[in-house]
């Protein structure tokens, strides 16, 4: 099992072990706003390399670089107006900007999967001074297995990944439990490649232009790793339910009830008051709880569509996607 170091108690210690495994050239997970990352060294082609192995990911699927401040982004790529727009109001936050990689960038091409963009992120909370303390870009998925349900606290890691991991820090709880917002800004038109933490009518909102959704978004995989069946539990999925059926768990939305619901393995909802920033935070805990309670399926409620409710939708319908395995 992996060492768990508290960040709220021994942030000093946190910080100073996780460097010195980084330096390793080892992989540490690491709190984020959104979720929890499986963070190495982004200018080390092993240490990337360790990464795609504990996850088991595909190769072929890029993976975010997170940074401290903007001096750290500039070395590694360019912005242009727009995007940077969105940086200054948006970052520290739950924003990922795929932009064009410098050519001096030390971002070892491992994790770009060879393209010539990078994902780019500034994380709030403790991982973000994990990454100043360490001084160069940290690559970081999220801390699951490949095409599992992303992990929102310590725990959920030491489940999935802690016979392969030296170190977890745990700084409690995700805050906001959904992975971020992705936007690619093309000759002005903002592309959302995934919809995620923040929301995209902020993001409309301040640049007063329209955010471009995908036509088809289960198909096209623009992101290379929104493959269409992901964030899967061991149970199947049903969505939208109006009834509970013989050996469903049940998860709900807004305090509403559902015919047969007595009958379920486990009751739990997202948010009992409507509050879609408190379903994010629950949704991927509640999706390994229900999983845990032995339900065949995992019935959904119905939850809004505005909103953080599409990303919400968004990971809901990858889980009840068609599994290729
Ligand atoms: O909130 C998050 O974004 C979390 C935390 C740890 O920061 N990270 C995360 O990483 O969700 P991951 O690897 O699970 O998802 C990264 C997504 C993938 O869909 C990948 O294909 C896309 O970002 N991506 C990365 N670099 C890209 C690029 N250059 N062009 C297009 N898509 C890219
Ligand atoms: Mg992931």
């Amino acid at each position: 099992m992996a060492e768990i170091i508290d960040t709220r108690t021994e942030p000093d210690r946190a910080i100073g072990q996780a460097c010195a495994v980084l330096s390793q050239g080892e992989p540490v997970a690491i709190p984020t706003e959104t979720v929890y990352g499986l963070a190495a060294d982004a200018t080390n082609p092993d240490a990337i390399s360790r990464i795609y192995e504990m996850k088991g990911r595909p190769r072929f699927n890029p993976l975010i670089c997170h940074v401290s401040d903007m001096a750290m982004a500039e070395a590694h790529v360019t912005f242009d107006p727009i995007s940077r727009r969105l940086a200054e109001a948006f970052w520290p936050g739950p924003l990922t900007l795929i932009l064009p990689q410098r050519p001096e960038s030390t971002v070892h091409a491992l994790a770009s999967a060879g393209l010539d963009t990078l994902g780019i992120r500034m994380p709030d909370g403790f991982s973000r001074q994990v990454i100043a303390h360490f001084g160069h870009p940290l690559a970081a998925p999220s801390a699951n297995t490949s095409g599992r349900i992303s992990p929102t606290s310590a725990a959920h890691v030491q489940a999935d990944l802690g016979s392969k991991l030296k170190l977890i820090l745990d700084a409690g709880p995700a805050e906001i439990g959904l992975e971020s917002t992705i936007i690619k800004v093309e000759d002005g038109t903002l592309r959302l490649l995934r919809p995620g933490g923040l929301d995209a009518g902020e993001i409309e909102k301040l640049t007063g232009r329209e955010v471009v959704r995908p036509e088809n978004a289960g198909a096209t995989i623009e992101a290379p790793g929104m493959l269409a069946s992901h964030y899967a539990p061991g149970a199947a999925v049903r969505l939208n339910a109006e009834e509970v059926r013989a050996g469903e768990a049940l998860i709900r939305f807004g305090g509403r009830s559902l015919p047969g619901e007595g009958e379920a393995t486990i009751v739990l909802d997202l948010s009992p008051h409507g509050n879609l920033r408190e379903a994010a935070a629950n949704l991927f805990d509640y999706m390994k709880r229900a999983d845990a309670s032995g339900a065949r399926t995992i019935a959904f409620g119905r939850v809004p569509e505005e909103g953080l409710g599409e990303a919400i939708i968004d990971r809901l319908q990858r889980a009840a996607a068609p599994r290729s395995r």
